[in-house]
């Protein structure tokens, strides 16, 4: 997909995890000026954008994420029809190596059990953001023996690179493409940049560059971008679904 435009207007209500962080809250004003209703979970000490303040389209939910039961989730979830997770670990030795070191996997399963609790005539669809160092292993991607070996010892030395992995194999692998409760799309950035607005970017289904040796950039806000895109459009859904596409900004 090529994509700059705006995504469209649509009238139904998406969950987003991770909301308060720099592409979750590109994601939750892009689904808000595409007049889409939002619920936004985040942390009870986060500090809002002025932008979103009386917004009748945001319900703000102050909960730490994992605090929260499977059935009050389940009620959290009611009235939406989708649900986008931008968890990740903070960048400080706390939030690197401290608890909850599967934040990203343990939040998708508990999204996946609230979402299973009361399934609805339509599968939910789950959006989860990750990284181009992951692999689709559905998909054929070939990487270089030196990138496989660095890969390895990622994810034994940095945990939220494991936690991203294993959140996007729990979707792939336990929940899989063929129930009639959920559907999943997971969004893979390469390196991530902050611009000021959508430009250009490219949108494949492996990645098409090295993650570690040759590393591309896309803006958070391009993610928000093609994350608004899939929850309001179903034709971008159902082009995604069930895969795991990897976004580049175009570079000209
Ligand atoms: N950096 C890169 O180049 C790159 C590239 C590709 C993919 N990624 C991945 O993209 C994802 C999002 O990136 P980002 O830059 O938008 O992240 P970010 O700004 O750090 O946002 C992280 C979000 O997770 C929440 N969070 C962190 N720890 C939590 C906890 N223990 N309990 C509940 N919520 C918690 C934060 O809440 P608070 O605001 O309350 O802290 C925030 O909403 C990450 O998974 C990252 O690994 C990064």
């Amino acid at each position: 997909m090529d994509g700059v435009s705006n995504a469209p207007k649509c009238m139904s209500t998406t969950l987003v995890v991770g909301a308060s962080g720099a592409t979750g809250q590109q994601v939750v004003t892009q689904l808000l000026n595409a007049q889409h209703k939002v619920k936004a979970i985040v942390r009870s000490s986060v500090i809002l954008p002025h932008s979103w303040e009386d917004n009748p389209d945001l319900t703000v939910i102050r909960a730490n994420v994992l605090d929260i039961e499977i059935p009050q989730m389940a009620a959290h979830l009611e009235g939406c029809t989708a649900v986008v997770s931008c968890l990740g670990h903070n960048l400080t030795l706390k939030g690197m190596f401290g608890s909850p070191r599967k934040l990203v996997k343990e939040t998708v399963v508990l999204l996946s059990k609230a979402i299973q609790m009361h399934p609805k005539a339509l599968p939910m669809r789950l959006v989860l953001m990750n990284t181009s160092g992951n692999r689709n292993k559905d998909a054929t991607e070939p990487v270089a023996f030196s990138q496989k070996v660095l890969l390895k010892w990622l994810k034994v030395l940095l945990p939220p690179f494991a936690d991203n992995i294993a959140a996007a194999e729990y979707l792939r692998a336990e929940i899989g493409q063929k129930n009639s409760w959920m559907e999943w799309v997971v969004v893979r950035p390469d390196a991530l940049v902050d611009l000021t607005e959508v430009t250009p970017y490219a949108v494949y289904p492996s990645p098409i560059r090295s993650a570690i040796f040759n590393a591309g950039q896309t803006s958070r806000m391009n993610v928000g971008h093609f994350i608004a895109a899939l929850v309001c459009d179903l034709e971008q859904w159902n082009k995604w679904k069930g895969q795991m596409p990897v976004v580049y900004n175009k570079t000209e």
